[in-house]
């Protein structure tokens, strides 16, 4: 094990001056929850909407607001960058994004930003009014980021401080904390951050499905939808333009989506073939119900008057096989949710199937059973099986999108 597999991961956390800065209290808190270690550097601006002392009281830490005077150090900015493992701009000002394009260093911040170039993986949630973000400036600018491997988390669209409704809102604390997560599990110097997926359009299923047996009555399974939710996150981070399509279940939309919502399987089935027409990746993170009741009752079933002995059910389309039946040269990732047998019940599913990976885990042991947010999988493909350790959620959707990534074919 190396030295930063002993200890806490470190996140510096740079706050800079927009209305969204007392969000980074909430992502602070987000990430010392996820088992990291904190530390803050902010702008002058940055401590007018929040004060230095909240972040000081919530990271244990003195926070880093000026190049002179730091308790302990007389170069803040290099002892930073090199402590961190990661670090995260939240909220990334467009003054700020600007700066870290150009490489301008004229205050703790900035400066700390750019000596962590190279050290370690940098990513920004932008959050700002929309006129400011769609300027070809901003946009020119975070585009010159994105080519030199910062992961952009957001923005997200919703009502602005401004009061306008439009794209501008940082993003979920859920969210920045989950991509952030991701990056860390990457090896900074063997897998820098990329953008390896950008332009690339992937569907995602996600989450369970609702089989009717009256308007009141379904059955459903256990899937939470966070795998496929988390996959949607990383690999909008990595640039991809994400169609997801979502059973029932109570998540917030990752940033930036084109989110579906669906209730049964046949329902999916359809969202998602025609999703796939234009795509150039699938992956079937759904646990959707194999059966569905042949004859769903238009009014609540009262069992005083109908006695329900039993409900015909009919199999449902089998979404992963459709799309693996035409997807030629595309990518196509399946699941495979077993309690026991696991990689033999996932080959079969690959070779039945004709997916490019399935992603197998075992649902019976607690590190990867449904709602965890970890999970412990093997990458099995016509390659071979790659086991990999339990991982935050995240993490492993990072893996599985290095997979796909590999896959597609170059353009
Ligand atoms: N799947 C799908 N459409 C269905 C059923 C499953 O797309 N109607 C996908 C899931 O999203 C997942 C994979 O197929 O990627 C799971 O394979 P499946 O054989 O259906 O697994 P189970 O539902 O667990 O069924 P089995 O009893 O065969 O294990």
């Amino acid at each position: 094990m190396t030295e930063k597999n002993e200890r806490a991961a470190h996140v510096l956390l740079a706050v800079c001056g927009g209305i969204a800065a007392y969000k980074a209290c909430e992502v602070l808190r987000g990430l010392q929850k996820a088992g990291c270690d904190v530390r803050v550097t902010m702008t002058e601006d940055a401590t007018r909407f929040v004060g230095a002392t909240t972040f000081e009281a919530l990271s244990g830490a003195p926070v880093a607001t000026s190049l002179y005077g730091h308790p302990g150090t007389p170069i803040p900015h290099v002892e930073l960058a090199r402590w961190a493992d990661a670090a995260v701009v939240v909220p990334a000002t467009a003054n700020v994004l600007a700066k870290m394009a150009h490489g301008i260093a004229d205050d703790c911040l900035s400066t700390t930003l750019l000596a962590c170039w190279g050290c370690c993986p940098v990513l920004v949630a932008p959050g700002m009014n929309v006129h400011m973000w769609q300027s070809p400036a901003t946009l020119a600018n975070v585009a010159t980021l994105c080519e030199r491997g910062v992961w952009v988390i957001g923005p997200d669209s919703g009502h602005l401080a401004c009061g306008e409704d439009d794209t501008g809102k940082l993003a979920a604390v859920d969210e920045i904390v989950a991509v952030t997560v991701a990056a860390l599990h990457r090896d900074f110097r063997e897998r820098p951050l990329v953008h390896d997926l950008a332009g690339r359009e992937i569907v995602i299923t996600a989450g369970p499905t609702h089989e009717a047996i009256d308007p009141v009555r379904y059955i459903a399974n256990a899937s939470t939808g966070k795998m496929g939710f988390a996959l949607a996150q990383v690999a909008r981070a990595r640039g991809a333009i994400v169609r997801l399509v979502a059973g029932p279940c109570s998540l917030a939309t990752p940033s930036g989506t084109l989110r579906t919502d669906v209730t049964s399987a046949a329902e999916m089935h359809l969202v998602a073939t025609r999703a796939f027409e234009h795509a150039d990746a699938a992956i079937c993170c759904a646990a959707v119900a194999d059966y569905t009741p042949v004859a769903p009752a238009d009014h609540k079933l009262k069992k005083a008057a109908e006695h329900l002995d039993a409900i015909e059910l009919t199999e449902t389309k089998d979404i992963l096989a459709d799309l693996c039946a035409r997807k030629g040269e595309r990518v196509v990732v399946g699941f495979a949710a077993e309690t026991n047998d696991l990689l033999a019940h996932a080959s079969e599913k690959l070779r039945r199937k004709g997916a490019d990976l399935i992603v197998a885990n075992d649902v019976s042991r607690p590190e990867s059973t449904f709602g965890a947010d970890t999970n412990r999988v093997a990458l099995v493909s016509a390659g071979g099986v790659e086991q990999l350790e339990t991982l935050p959620l995240p993490a492993v959707a990072d893996a599985i999108l290095d997979r796909v990534a590999a896959l597609l074919p170059q353009e």
